[in-house]
């Protein structure tokens, strides 16, 4: 049924429209601004981009509050717009995931609008009432501090509505075939306008029975494997990664056990203890949270990521682990949001430290599955903490030194361009970036490709090498017959670390450095022995004969060290 398993070995990179370019000079970003920084996005190498929220909305939740799926939200740009978008992406190679949204709609929905006014409409069941204030309607808030309720009282219907999130997102009644049919309809129509597929919004929550006298919501997968069908048989190669923050024993059941159901999720539990082995270097939760997230079906993959859009989540780690988090990354209340997690960008949360940034990266480039990166980390952008909620790590792309930064004409841009101080597009902008070899930015380039040539990340298997250091993680991955080797230091402090392979004979004796020219030979215990800076990472291709009878070769080669900060 599938015909091409191109997330497997991928990079995608996530944006909003709405705040990467404004081509009409309305303050807003639009398609036609997207449309002109392809070019930007396939130099830097990614081979997808997922697009947050872009359908018509009211905007009370950034987009995720949909009022017509099968519209543009004008502000964007018109369906004409989209379509040159997705063309130019095409002609790039470039693929186009988009958020799909449809555990709720936004309430000014004509679908909720009908059902409110009318109790025969059909849409009266597509939403999930009560007559009576259920007894769990305060809890199971998802942003608890903002959300007062989960069942809000609606005059005109005379009754209650449910809703996960916020109170102007009704839930869909997810388990009428009818809202089912109609979720196909929506895959349908922006797959035929040439998307690859569809980031799931809330997947957990669209799965779960709904209902006042639900008090565990019990999952439907079945529904799952409707989607993936249905969506293959439209078109072959279209994939659903699924926001699901669920525990590792039910990943298989997300997945499919006979990857029947979802293609890729995120996965949450690698990224919360990847935060606090960045803030403590104690990597042992980590490799804990990959082994307990090892098995997937053969055409599963991982979406792995740092930061996106929303709080970083750290709800799963155990109470000390995440105040050793908010400690390290979110130490005041201000940078904290909904009782469990960090509302700041990745590079203020890392003191924007090059060397760090690179680390947390290349370790994240390096877990298990497929990197997902988000517009602005490429260049270390900032956050500003006045704005509310998560809208701090929302603010526009910062292009140049120009005013707003390059990313509108308008003196009005719909979010504040961060202006002033370290993380000011002043001085931290894209186009500075580019004429710095060294730059985060070209850095990153340069790993985004090196990382598409290590296919075995993404492929194949991994083990974890023990080392006597925690600090330290050791990585090697296998597949076709090739191995390669990752060794991180997550300390400040530099780290000597010997281990073994594992690949017995003549093949496992040269590590070949693939970022520099620091080529590891076996030492007469049989182990390789490495002194690794501080924040230090290495990759390493696991040598053949080839490259051992080319020894002299490489050794006789001026230095061509591909930039390593710190190394
Ligand atoms: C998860 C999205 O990532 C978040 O931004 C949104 O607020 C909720 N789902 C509701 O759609």
């Amino acid at each position: 049924m599938i015909d091409d398993l191109w997330y497997k070995n991928a990079v995608i990179y996530c944006l909003s429209v709405e705040t990467f370019m404004d081509a009409n000079g309305d303050g807003v970003g639009d398609f036609q601004g997207l449309t002109r920084r392809l070019d930007y996005l396939h130099g830097l190498g990614v081979s997808a981009v997922w697009l947050m929220p872009f359908q018509k909305s009211p905007q009370r939740d950034d987009g995720y509050d949909v009022s017509d799926y099968y519209a543009i939200d004008p502000r964007y740009g018109t369906l004409g717009d989209f379509v040159e978008f997705t063309h130019g992406a095409k002609q790039r190679g470039l693929r186009v995931l988009i958020d799909l949204v449809v555990n709720h709609t936004s309430i000014d929905h004509p679908w909720f609008q009908e059902a409110r006014r009318d109790p025969a409409s059909k849409y009266r069941d597509w939403y999930v009432w009560s007559k009576k204030k259920p007894k769990n309607a305060d809890e199971g808030m998802v942003f608890p501090g903002v959300q007062k309720t989960t069942w809000t009282y609606d005059e005109l219907a005379k009754a209650y509505y449910f809703h996960r999130f916020y109170e102007h997102q009704p839930d869909l009644n997810t388990s009428n075939p009818e809202v089912q049919a109609e979720i196909l309809k929506i895959m349908g129509f922006w797959i035929q306008l040439g998307v690859s597929g569809f980031r799931v919004d809330a997947v957990p929550f669209i799965i779960g029975t709904k209902g006042p006298d639900v008090t565990t919501p019990k999952e439907q997968f079945d529904m799952l494997r409707t989607f993936r069908e249905f969506m293959q048989w439209r078109k072959g190669d279209s994939i659903v990664l699924a926001e699901a923050n669920v525990l590792p024993e039910t990943d298989m059941e997300y997945f499919g056990r006979d990857g029947d159901r979802m293609h890729m999720m995120f996965n949450f539990q690698v990224n919360q203890n990847l935060f606090y082995a960045l803030a403590s270097a104690d990597t042992r939760p980590l490799v804990k949270a990959m082994k307990a997230t090892k098995s997937r079906p053969a055409t599963a993959q991982w979406g792995q990521f740092l930061r996106n859009h929303d709080e970083l989540d750290l709800g799963r780690l155990e109470e000390e682990q995440r105040q050793a988090v908010f400690a390290a990354f979110g130490p005041e209340k201000h940078m904290q949001l909904y009782d469990r997690g960090i509302r700041r960008r990745l590079a203020p949360m890392l003191g924007g430290d090059q060397r760090r940034l690179e680390l947390a990266c290349s370790l994240q480039f390096t877990l298990p599955g497929t990197p997902v990166i988000r517009y602005g980390d490429e260049i270390g952008m900032g956050d500003d903490l006045d704005l509310p909620e998560r809208n701090c790590a929302r603010t526009p792309m910062q292009w140049s030194g120009e005013p707003q930064g390059g990313f509108t004409r308008s003196d009005a841009p719909v979010l504040p361009v961060i202006s002033g101080g370290p993380w000011g597009y002043e001085h931290l902008n894209a186009a500075v970036q580019r004429r710095d070899p060294e730059s985060l930015l070209n850095w990153t380039e340069r790993i985004i490709r090196m990382r598409k040539e290590v296919p075995e990340v993404g492929w194949g298997d991994f083990a974890v090498i023990t080392t006597r250091d925690p600090a330290v993680l050791v990585m090697r991955y296998d597949w076709r017959n090739n191995a390669v080797l990752f060794v991180h230091n997550l300390a400040g402090t530099p780290r000597e670390v010997a281990f073994a392979t594992g690949i017995d004979g003549e093949h496992g004796r040269l590590l070949v450095d693939l970022l520099g020219d620091d080529h590891l030979e076996v030492d007469e215990t049989g182990r390789h022995r490495l002194v690794i800076e501080g924040f230090g990472y290495r990759w390493y291709r696991v040598g053949g004969l080839d490259y051992l009878l080319r020894r002299s070769e490489i050794d006789s080669r001026p230095d061509t060290r591909a930039g390593r900060s710190g190394g």
